[in-house]
Formats: C-alpha cells, sequence, structure tokens
C-alpha cells in the first residue's frame, strides 16, 4: 500500500538569450515565416551560443531551489531527461550535482527524448513514493541546436535549446501530487526519428560525419500521425480511468513538437483551448525541456495555482509517449 506521494514543491527554468526566429531561418534555407507558422506553431526558439545542456540544467536547478528556499547541498537525487548530454559519459546528471555544489546527491540520466521529462518525473517520483528520498530534482534540458542540421529545411525550424527543473518532496496527503499515469514505448518507431551517427552501432568517421548522420532525422510527416494519436489516446484514457472529463482539468500540460497536435489533443480531451499551456510560439520544440518549462512559465506568471488539476502528455522519439495526471502542490508564486 502506497503510503506517500510525491509532489512538486518548486520549479524553474532557464533559456539562452539568443534568438533564432522564422526570419532569420527565412536567410538559411527554402522556408518562409508563414509556412512554419502555420505548418508548426512556431515563431522563434532560443540557441545557446557558448556552453553545453549541463550549463542550462544547472541555471534551472538553481532557479527551483531558489524558488522553494533551499540549498544544493540539500539535494538527494538529480534524475536528468536530456538527449543532448555534454557527452556520453560522465552522464549530465553528473555534470550538473557537480556544478550546482548538490555534494550530497547522486543522479543519473533517463533518455526518452520528448518523453524524457515525465519519464524521469515517474522514476523520481518512485524514490519519493517508497521513503528513500526526501528531495529529487528532476530536470529536462536539450541543446538541440548542436544536433540540427541547418541546411534541412524540414527539421532545422522545429527546435530549439532550454531547460527546465521540478523538485520532487513528499506528503502524506494522498489526494495530492502524482496522482497517476499512463508511460509507453514502441521501438518499432525508432526508423523514423533518430540519431544514427555516433554510438556502438555506427562510430564516429568520416563516414558519418559526410553522410550527416550526426545530426537528428526525422520522417515528420510518419511521426505526425503516430503522435497525434499516442498523445491524444493516453491523455484521454487518463481521465477515464480517473473517472474525470475534460471539463475538471485546469491545465493540459503538453509537449510542445507541433501546434496541430497539441490542438488535436486538446480536442480530443473536450478540453478549451484556454486551459492548455502552449509557449511553442516562443520556444520551438525543447525536447525534454519542454513540459517544466510551461510549469514554470505558467507558475511564475501567477497562472498554475495550489489545487489545479494536470494532465502532463508527451510523445517523442523511440517512440516514447505517455501522461500524467497531478494535483499541484507547489505554494503559488508571490506576486
Ligand atoms: N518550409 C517550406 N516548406 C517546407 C518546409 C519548410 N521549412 N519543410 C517542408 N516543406 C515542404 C515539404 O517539402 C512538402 O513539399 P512537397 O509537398 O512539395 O513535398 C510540404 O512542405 C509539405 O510537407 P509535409 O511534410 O507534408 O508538411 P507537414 O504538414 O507534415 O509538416 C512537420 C511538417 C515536420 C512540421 C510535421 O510533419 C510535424 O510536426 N511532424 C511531427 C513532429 C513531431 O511531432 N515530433 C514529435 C517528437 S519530437
Amino acid at each position: 500500500m502506497q503510503k506517500r506521494r510525491a509532489i512538486i514543491t518548486a520549479v524553474g527554468h532557464y533559456v539562452p538569450d539568443k534568438i533564432l526566429s522564422n526570419f532569420d531561418l527565412e536567410k538559411m534555407v527554402d522556408t518562409t515565416d508563414e509556412w512554419i507558422r502555420t505548418r508548426t506553431g512556431i515563431r522563434e526558439r532560443h540557441i545557446l551560443e557558448n556552453g553545453a545542456t549541463s550549463d542550462m540544467a544547472v541555471e534551472a536547478a538553481k532557479n527551483a531551489l531558489k524558488n522553494r528556499g533551499i540549498r544544493p547541498d540539500e539535494v538527494d537525487l538529480i534524475v536528468m531527461a536530456t538527449i543532448t548530454p555534454d557527452m556520453f559519459f560522465p552522464s549530465t546528471a553528473c555534470l550538473v550535482q557537480d556544478k550546482l555544489g548538490a555534494k550530497n546527491a547522486w543522479g543519473f540520466d533517463v533518455s526518452a527524448a520528448c518523453s524524457g521529462f515525465l519519464f524521469a518525473l515517474m522514476t523520481g517520483a518512485q524514490f519519493v513514493e517508497t521513503g528513500a528520498y526526501k528531495k529529487v530534482l528532476v530536470i529536462g534540458a536539450d541543446k538541440m541546436s548542436v544536433i540540427t542540421d541547418y541546411s534541412d529545411r524540414n527539421n532545422c525550424i522545429l527546435f530549439g535549446d532550454g531547460a527546465g527543473a521540478v523538485l520532487l518532496e513528499p506528503t502524506d496527503d494522498m489526494s495530492v501530487g502524482i496522482l497517476d499515469s499512463i508511460l509507453r514505448c514502441d521501438g518499432s518507431g525508432g526508423g523514423a526519428l533518430h540519431m544514427k551517427g555516433g554510438g556502438s552501432l555506427n562510430p564516429p568517421s568520416h563516414e558519418t560525419v559526410d553522410k550527416r548522420w550526426h545530426y537528428l532525422y526525422q520522417d515528420g510527416k510518419s511521426v505526425f500521425k503516430v503522435a497525434v494519436m499516442g498523445m491524444a489516446d493516453v491523455s484521454v484514457e487518463i481521465l477515464k480511468r480517473n473517472n474525470l472529463t475534460g471539463a475538471d482539468v485546469d491545465w493540459l500540460v503538453p509537449h510542445q513538437a507541433n501546434l496541430r497536435i497539441i490542438d488535436a489533443t486538446a480536442e480530443r480531451m473536450e478540453l478549451d483551448k484556454s486551459k492548455v499551456m502552449i509557449n511553442i510560439d516562443k520556444y520551438g520544440n525543447t525536447t525534454a525541456a519542454t513540459v517544466p518549462l510551461c510549469l514554470s512559465e505558467w507558475w511564475q506568471a501567477g497562472k498554475l495555482k495550489k489545487d489545479q488539476i494536470l494532465v502532463i502528455a508527451t510523445f517523442g522519439a523511440g517512440y516514447t509517449w505517455g501522461s500524467a495526471l497531478i494535483k499541484w502542490s507547489a505554494e503559488d508564486a508571490k506576486g
């Protein structure tokens, strides 16, 4: 019998200053601002010029800890979601642990692409619910600009850099926190969305560089179809099995890959668009960072409030997808 719930007690985020607008991209590939806006909902994205994924993750984590008023050395565990680690090893969680000064924490990375934050959140929650740890940092951060081929107009318009973090803590109030989740993967989707080069299958060589295998590959049309279905299915299913309807939900927090996928999910949930967190226009797809970036921005703006009901929904490479039902517990942001 579960005796504790994991609750999110603080959020934080970081985005680099440099902006890459649709108009900038018009000068780089054969595209238009109008095409990008109408097909994806994106107007601009942020790019980290100097530094790596861990640097953004550390800033987001600092922000979350400041909002909770605790020190880095009080953190027990860091669960880090990313597909753009600083390097293969050590894990980015270890690099963050050091840079943050979280000297009493251990940590590890989770690789689930655009579902990375959700999978990391559910992983971190298990350690809290068992009573093993009391302060778990879950971070989603990606420097997508390093694996984006800026000569490929199909994909370079989609991605941006950013980071978001949440702090998980226990409560014995079983009516709040992470109430339910549905997590799925289907490895047969690997061919449609992947980065072929650099791993043990295709180690780096002149050939892998020439073939552009160190960049993200996506068959956008195929991914679009399964993403629309996958994200909506698990969002509707989590409502149904908790005897809820769209009317009971205060916020849908969707992965930000394409505005049309988000709209289709909200529609299937019979949810008004005013209840959907959308910031894809400003950031594009920041992979593991999209969900915590939304949570942090909405909390900071005073729009995400205690006791509100949230559904998180994600879809990403793997394929990986899922949803979570949350009763929000962080103290409201101070005006
Ligand atoms: N600017 C202008 N035209 C472009 C373009 C660009 N940046 N990129 C593609 N096009 C063209 C295509 O070449 C195609 O032309 P054609 O018909 O002459 O071949 C046309 O626009 C339509 O392309 P299509 O692929 O059908 O567009 P789409 O409506 O499917 O949108 C994506 C493309 C990538 C935006 C969309 O498929 C998508 O969002 N996919 C899923 C992304 C996702 O969810 N990822 C989830 C995990 S990260």
